[in-house]
């Protein structure tokens, strides 16, 4: 038997990772959501895409999460989606209670599964999930530094003129408007970007890159789907694959740059089982600050969240 994914929310955002997974072909994925039908119909579509596409994994979507049992991976994408001028800290109320349904209903029926969260705010949605669940931090894990160290990348690529294949991206902190781009750990083909490109465009691409969220909401009106797809496709291969993959999520720090029991975004080595360390990288002053400011935007939403 394959390997079994639950996505929850067939929105944008689920059905785009159903789309990118199922063309890696590495698991079976149930699509699931309380809108009648919408989960089917993807799965179904999806699935038929199969055959000229060449995957062969089996795409079913289910409002029901009995289809759910035994899960490997959930993804956890559902609640309402950022609207041109909301930021993502205006959906705390309403996607705390959907989150914390979701992993009610979701988690028991999978209780060896790794949780990676999408629901903004991100960072305290992972808080949500941690606690619902019961489960281990390791195998609790946001999506972000992957989206956000891409649209750094594509920046940094467009820039210079070069693939974005070639250029590799450190961001920490929440992912929200505080996160940090780090460029000094930022590279093309191993060259640190600050030697490659002036101060003030670099401090344009972190700008962009802290903004890239909202600049595709107000183009499309809605949130973003093709990268965050993309992203959390990138973490459930690492995870199922036992890859080892060092990159950016959203993980319970119990210390590390002096920041405990918060969700904040820092390198991590993910494979099976979820996160298996985080890796501490050297900060400067300046960085450090803007890390822990990141932290405090956090810890200030589940501070709000125990009041809501
Ligand atoms: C974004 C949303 C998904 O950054 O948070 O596009």
């Amino acid at each position: 038997m394959r390997p079994k994914v639950t996505i929850v929310g067939a929105g944008m955002v689920g059905s785009t990772t159903a789309q990118y997974l199922a063309q890696r072909n590495i698991a079976d994925i149930v699509l699931i959501d309380i809108v009648e039908n919408l989960p089917q119909g993807k799965a179904l579509d999806l699935l038929e895409a199969g055959p000229v596409l060449g995957y062969d994994c089996l795409v079913s979507g289910a409002n029901d999460y009995a289809a759910t049992a035994n899960s490997d991976v959930i993804v956890i994408t559902s609640g309402s989606p950022r609207k041109p001028g909301m930021s993502r800290d205006d959906l705390l109320r309403v996607n705390m209670n959907i989150v914390r349904s979701v992993v009610e209903q979701a988690a028991p029926l999978s209780p060896n599964a790794v949780i990676i969260v999408v629901t903004n705010p991100l960072d305290a949605m992972c808080h949500v999930a941690l606690e619902t669940s019961g489960f281990p931090a390791a195998r609790v894990v946001g999506q972000a530094g992957v989206l956000d160290a891409a649209r750094f990348r594509a920046f940094v690529a467009q820039e210079l003129g070069v693939s974005p294949r070639d250029v590799t991206a450190c961001v920490l902190g929440g992912h929200g408007d505080t996160m940090v781009p780090l460029p000094r750990y930022s590279t093309v083909a191993g060259i640190p970007v600050t030697a490659l490109l002036p101060q003030d465009r670099i401090e344009a691409i972190v700008e962009r890159t802290r903004d890239g969220g909202g600049e595709i909401v107000r183009l499309l009106g809605t949130s973003a789907y093709y990268a965050p797809g993309a992203a959390v496709a990138e973490m459930v291969e690492a995870v199922l694959l036992d890859e080892n993959r060092v990159l950016a999520c959203s993980t319970y720090l119990t210390g590390q740059y002096g920041i405990t029991n918060l969700y904040v975004g820092v390198p991590v080595v993910l494979g099976a089982g979820g996160v298996k360390r985080v890796i501490e990288l050297e900060l400067t002053e300046e960085e450090r600050a803007a890390l822990h400011r990141s932290a405090d935007a956090v810890r200030t939403l589940v501070e709000a969240m125990r009041n809501l």
